[in-house]
């Protein structure tokens, strides 16, 4: 092996990753860093890097990317994994491993490596996409197998090296963080009876410090994508910002569920998504306006299997692209403004309105305005029922 692209997050392992593969394969280590929405500091980032050894550094801001390519498109299919987490940190592993692939095509590398542990979805996630995207890579993933056990091990190892590395410290809990949401687990998490303690709480308000006055945000979707915040135009980064601000000050986005990860394994886990969360009731509702029936219907099931298929690595999937592709064949008339009240935790959608909209008022009024031809009822009725009359005919002696 002559050279490794590692995804480089800055913290201990990835850290000590530098000088472990340079020892073990001989090989040149890149690493490579991905920013979704969080401020790092990429100059820290880099001599870090370069301090533990690293003979080149990349560095790609895919924030706009993750938005666009990545979030908004799973939030037009409606993908929500077991009915609860929306997906944030699922959805970006396969954008980072699409950069790191390209940053290994380009330096000449021959392989791929991250800093997953052998117990969660994430090393699934990084392995499926980069044999996706480059099936001649290898993937290598050292700390399912290195000797060490602890961070006390690979302060040790740093320091036999001779390499002077600050501990950033591990913290309570493993975090990961990008701008669509936030996933919370270990610490006192993996007690599935324990409440969640207040420091697992970092975007989203807890409800009982949230604001006592409710407050309306209006969503306006342009071909299925929000394009304004209560009249604002803003870029899709901006808006996901605002609207983190808005409704996690609300106490809206969190969840808190166990949940089934790939390899087997029910994990605790917390998410905040606060954004999302007001995204996808507002897109949903929006949908129930001006979509028809057996559309949405359907839709919904591919959005389960969609969901699956992001949260178990297969995002560079056919099947995941087709159902992207079915979802987004009526987008163009996801368009429209959905109000959504922000109140202790819940974001409710109060009115729906576009020009698409499905909503004939002179079909579903009760008053005299009705156009609804009564009299086909009767007929429709009579054939709808038609197989049930002939079941509850039939002589059932059992
Ligand atoms: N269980 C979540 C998922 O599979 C979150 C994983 C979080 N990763 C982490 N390093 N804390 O998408």
């Amino acid at each position: 092996m002559k050279k490794i692209v590692l995804a480089y997050s800055g913290g201990l392992d990835t850290t000590c990753l530098i000088p472990w593969l340079k020892e073990n394969y001989k090989a040149d280590v890149v690493a490579y860093c991905a920013l979704l929405g969080e401020s790092e500091d990429v100059e820290e980032l880099k001599n870090r890097a370069k301090q533990a050894g690293a003979d080149d550094f990349h560095f790609k801001d895919l924030t706009e990317e993750f938005i666009e390519d990545y979030a908004f498109p799973a939030l037009r299919v409606g993908a929500v994994y077991e009915d609860t987490y929306l997906l944030a940190t699922a959805l970006a592993r396969p954008l980072i491993v699409k950069w790191q692939v390209k940053v290994a095509e380009e330096t000449g590398a021959d392989a791929v490596a991250h800093g997953c542990t052998g117990k969660g979805n994430d090393q699934v996630r990084f392995e499926v996409a980069a044999m996706t995207l480059n099936p001649k890579l290898k993937n290598l993933a050292p700390v399912r197998e290195w000797e060490f056990t602890s961070r006390a091990d690979e302060l040790e190892y740093l320091k036999k090296k001779g390499l002077t590395i600050k501990d950033k410290g591990g913290g309570k809990y493993s975090i990961d963080r990008n701008i669509w949401g936030i996933s919370v687990e270990c610490g006192a998490l993996e007690d599935p009876w324990t409440a969640p303690p207040r420091d697992t709480y970092i975007i989203v308000n807890p409800i009982e410090e949230a604001p006592d006055t409710a407050e309306e945000v209006i969503v306006e979707f342009e071909k299925g994508v929000p394009v304004k915040v209560n009249g604002e135009k803003l870029s899709p980064v901006d808006l996901v910002k605002k609207l983190n601000t808005i409704a996690g000050k609300h106490g809206v986005g969190r969840v808190d569920m166990v949940e089934n990860r790939v390899v087997g394994i029910k994990s605790r886990e917390v998410y905040e998504f606060p954004a999302a969360r007001v995204l996808f009731n507002a897109i949903r509702a929006l949908e129930a306006l001006v979509l028809e029936k057996e559309f949405i219907l359907n839709k919904r099931k591919l959005a389960m299997e969609y969901a699956r298929l992001v949260y178990e690595g297969k995002w560079f999937s056919p099947l995941r692209e087709s159902i992207q592709n079915f979802a987004d064949t009526t987008a163009n008339r996801l368009t429209g403004e959905v109000r959504v009240k922000l109140y202790k935790g819940n974001a409710v959608v109060t009115g729906t309105r576009s020009p698409y909209s499905m909503y004939v008022e002179e079909l579903a009024t009760y008053t005299d305005k009705d156009t609804f031809s009564h009299k086909d009822a009767e007929g429709f009725i009579n054939l709808w029922g038609l197989p049930y009359k002939v079941w509850g005919s039939v002589k059932d002696d059992s």
